[in-house]
């Protein structure tokens, strides 16, 4: 009964201006699973990422979340999807500067029509989990990068999404609090059987992973070492 969390099959991507990014790529992820994504610099690790969660799209090829195919969705229905089955932790936070760190965490529950009662306790309790829960009421420009950093984990997180997309999730991080970060992502991949596509440039955070993965020109190939 078990099906793949992600699968993505024959992916191809160019730029605007026409250089390649990548072919044929193809990947599969099952439910549990935690894939770490290395490569360097501007080759196109945040593109894959965007083009899984639906928010841009692949020149050839298609991605399946959780048995649906985005090929085939009205940008309402992929929408719908990325909201309820997926948590995005972006390179650039993405917090809403308006709203306080317990509004921004309850954001993904708010937006599923959860009652906000539920929503924000919820929050509170992943924002512990991530070290500031004595931040509730403090509001983004309050925050330092680090801090930030770890709201838009526990914003990923908070609607227990079957897939989790993390770009650099630690990049602003100290190496203790980002040891922390990726264990408390890794433990919500085992716990719940969700799968996680963990993009980094740190060979401690890749390490955590199942499989390390290099994205090249010619897709994904097993990164070594
Ligand atoms: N809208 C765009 N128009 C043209 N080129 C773009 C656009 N967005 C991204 N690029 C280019 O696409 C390439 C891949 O970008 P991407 O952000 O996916 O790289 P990355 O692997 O995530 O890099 P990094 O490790 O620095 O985050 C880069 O060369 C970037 O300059
Ligand atoms: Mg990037």
């Amino acid at each position: 009964m078990h099906e793949d969390t992600l699968g993505l099959t024959g992916l191809s991507k160019s730029l605007p201006g026409g250089r390649k990014l990548f072919e044929g790529l193809d990947l599969v992820l099952r439910p549990g699973e935690h894939v770490a994504i290395m490569g360097e610099s501007g080759v196109g690790k945040s593109t894959l990422l965007n083009i899984v969660a639906g928010l841009d799209t692949a020149d050839e090829g298609d991605v399946v979340v959780a048995g649906v195919s985005l090929n085939g969705l009205s940008e309402a229905a992929r929408t719908a999807l990325r909201r309820d089955r997926i948590g995005f932790v972006f390179q650039a936070f993405h917090v809403l500067p308006h709203l306080d760190l317990a509004q921004n965490v309850a954001f993904p529950l708010i937006l599923q029509r959860a009652s906000r009662t539920a929503a924000l306790a919820r929050a509170g309790v992943l924002l512990d989990a991530v070290g500031l829960g004595d931040r509730l009421r403090s509001y983004p420009k309050e925050l330092s990068g680090g801090e930030l950093q770890r709201v838009a984990i526990a914003r990923a997180l908070v609607h227990e999404p079957a897939l989790i997309l993390a770009d650099e999730p630690t990049g602003n991080l100290d190496p203790d609090t980002a040891k922390q970060i990726i264990a408390l992502l890794a433990r919500s991949v085992k716990e719940r059987g969700s799968a996680m596509l963990l993009v980094t440039h740190s060979p401690t955070a890749a390490a955590t992973a199942d499989r390390q993965l290099l994205l090249s020109r010619q897709g994904l190939v097993p990164a070594h070492g």
